[in-house]
C-alpha cells in the first residue's frame, strides 16, 4: 500500500493531487522564483486529517511542506523536491466573534480578508493588513510572523496572537487557544511556532485579537526631495497625530513602474525622489493631516484624501508595487530592515551595490517606513541572483539591520542567516528543532541552514 493510497483513505482520493497539472499552482510561489516538485498535494480538511496524515508521512519517513495561501515570498511553502505538500486552506472554519473579550478563533485556512470581514461584521477589526489579503491565510501570518502596513499601529501578527492549536511531526495536538488573560505557567510556546516557518509544527488554528474599528481615516500622498525628508515627515507625524495608522515609502522608480503597469494618472505636476503615504485615524484625521502638511518643511506636494474610494486611489500608488514588479519579471526580493539612523545610507548604498553585483539589472525600492523596512526588489538579475543577494544582505548586516524583516527566510535566505544570528542562537534553534522534530520532516529546507 503507497502512502498516496494511505492518504486517500484519510482525506478523500480528491484531495490527494498526484496530477501534475493539479499540483502545479502549489508547486511554484507566487513571485515565480521557486519552484519544485511535490510527491503529491493532499488538502485536509479538520486537525483529526492533518494528525492522521502528518502520522502516515511520520511512519514512512517522508518530508512534509507546510502551505498557507502560498503569497509568501522567500519559498517557505514550496517543496524543494519529493516531499508530500500539505495544503491547509480547507481548514477555513470561522467561529463567533467573542464581544466581551474582543478575541475570535479561526481555522488555520481562513483568508486574512475573510477574518477582517468577519470582525468588521462584529463591530471590530484586525490589527494585519497587507497587499496579499485576499489569498494569504491567517496560519500563514502566524507561520511567518507577518507584518504589513499598520505595523505602526498594531503590530506585527506576533502582537495579535492570543492562542494557537497546532500538530507535531509525529501528530501529537497542542492546543493552548483561550488561555487566560493572565498566565506564567512556562513555555509560551504559541509565541515560539509564531515566526518558525513551518519547522516546529502545523499551525491548524488560531486565536486572535480584535481591535477597535477606526471610523473616520484620512490618507496623504506627500513628495518629497530624499529619505531624509520623509523621515523627517514621520517625525512629525508621529507627533502630531492623534493615531498614526500607516507611514509607507516608494521611490520615483517604482511609481514610473506601477504607473505604467496600471496606467495611473501622475499624482503631482512635478515629480519627486521619495513619495510618502501617511495615514491617520480618529480624532479629525483630515484637520491632523493638512495641518501637518502647512507646517512641514519637508512637504514637496501633497494630496489628501478621506473618503473610502480616494484612500483606496491614494494606496494603489504604494500597494501595486509587488505586482508591478512582478508583471516586469522575476524579481530577487529581499525585505530588510536596518536602525532608522541607517535608512538614508541604505538607500544611498543600494544602487551602486546592487548595479556592481549585476551589472544591467533595475533596482526597485519600497516599503514599511516607521520600522525602516524597505523591500529591495532587483529585477534581470538572472544568474547575478545570488551575487545580488549576498551583496544587498552584507550591506545590511554591516548597518547592523535584519536580512529578513517580515517575510521570514524561508529557502531564500538560509544561507545568509548567520549575517544576522550568532552561531550560538543558530545552534538553540536547531536543537529545538531536533526536539520537536527529529526526524526533520517538516519543512526540512527552510529556515535552519543545512548543518
Ligand atoms: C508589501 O509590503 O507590499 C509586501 O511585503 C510585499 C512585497 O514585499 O512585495
Ligand atoms: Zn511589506
Amino acid at each position: 500500500v503507497t502512502l498516496e493510497h494511505d492518504l486517500a483513505a484519510i482525506v478523500g482520493g480528491q484531495h490527494v493531487l498526484v496530477d501534475p497539472d493539479l499540483r502545479a499552482s502549489y508547486e511554484v510561489d507566487w513571485s515565480g522564483r521557486f519552484k519544485g516538485t511535490a510527491r503529491c498535494v493532499v488538502r485536509p480538511a479538520d486537525t483529526q486529517q492533518v494528525v492522521s496524515v502528518l502520522r502516515a508521512c511520520a511512519a514512512d519517513g517522508v518530508p512534509v511542506t507546510v502551505q498557507g495561501g502560498n503569497t509568501g515570498l522567500v519559498g517557505g511553502g514550496v517543496p524543494a523536491g519529493g516531499e508530500v505538500l500539505l495544503s491547509l486552506v480547507r481548514l477555513d472554519q470561522l467561529e463567533p466573534v467573542d464581544a466581551v473579550a474582543a478575541q475570535v478563533s479561526v481555522g488555520a485556512g481562513v483568508r486574512l480578508e475573510a477574518l477582517q470581514r468577519h470582525a468588521k461584521a462584529a463591530g471590530f477589526d484586525f490589527g494585519v493588513d497587507l497587499a496579499a489579503r485576499s489569498a494569504a491565510t491567517v496560519g500563514g501570518l502566524v507561520a511567518t510572523n507577518a507584518g504589513g502596513i499598520r505595523v505602526v499601529r498594531y503590530g506585527s501578527m506576533r502582537a495579535q496572537l492570543v492562542g494557537l492549536e497546532a500538530v507535531l511531526a509525529d501528530g501529537t495536538v497542542l492546543s493552548r487557544l483561550a488561555p487566560p488573560a493572565k498566565d506564567n505557567t512556562g513555555y509560551d510556546w504559541p509565541q515560539l511556532l509564531c515566526g518558525s516557518e513551518g519547522t516546529l509544527a502545523v499551525i491548524t488554528k488560531v486565536r486572535v485579537r480584535l481591535v477597535e474599528p477606526s471610523t473616520e481615516r484620512a490618507v496623504a500622498l506627500v513628495g518629497v526631495a530624499d529619505t531624509a525628508a520623509a523621515l523627517a515627515l514621520l517625525a512629525q507625524a508621529r507627533r502630531r497625530f492623534t493615531t498614526l495608522g500607516a507611514a509607507e515609502i516608494f521611490y520615483a522608480d517604482g511609481l514610473s513602474l506601477v504607473r505604467s503597469v496600471n496606467a495611473l494618472p501622475a499624482p503631482f505636476d512635478d515629480s519627486f525622489a521619495a513619495y510618502v503615504i501617511l495615514e491617520a485615524f480618529g480624532n479629525k484625521p483630515t484637520d491632523e493631516i493638512l495641518d501637518l502638511l502647512s507646517e512641514c518643511d519637508a512637504v514637496g506636494d501633497a494630496t489628501v484624501a478621506s473618503d473610502p474610494v480616494g484612500r483606496t486611489r491614494l494606496w494603489a500608488y504604494r500597494e501595486s508595487h509587488t505586482e508591478a514588479i512582478n508583471t516586469a519579471g522575476v524579481p530577487v526580493k529581499l525585505d530588510v530592515c536596518v536602525p532608522m539612523g541607517s535608512l538614508v545610507a541604505l538607500v544611498d548604498q543600494l544602487p551602486s551595490t546592487v548595479t556592481d553585483a549585476a551589472p544591467s539589472s533595475r533596482l526597485i525600492v519600497f516599503g514599511h517606513l516607521n520600522e525602516g523596512n524597505l523591500h529591495v526588489n532587483v529585477l534581470g538579475a538572472g544568474e547575478r541572483a545570488e551575487a545580488v543577494t549576498d551583496a544587498v544582505l552584507k550591506l545590511v548586516a554591516s548597518h547592523g539591520g535584519s536580512i529578513s524583516s517580515e517575510h521570514g527566510v524561508g529557502r531564500a535566505k538560509t544561507q545568509w542567516l548567520t549575517l544576522s544570528r550568532s552561531a550560538e542562537e543558530i545552534e538553540t534553534m536547531r536543537r529545538l528543532k531536533n526536539a520537536l522534530d527529529p526526524q526533520n520532516l517538516l519543512n526540512p529546507n527552510v529556515l535552519l541552514p543545512p548543518p
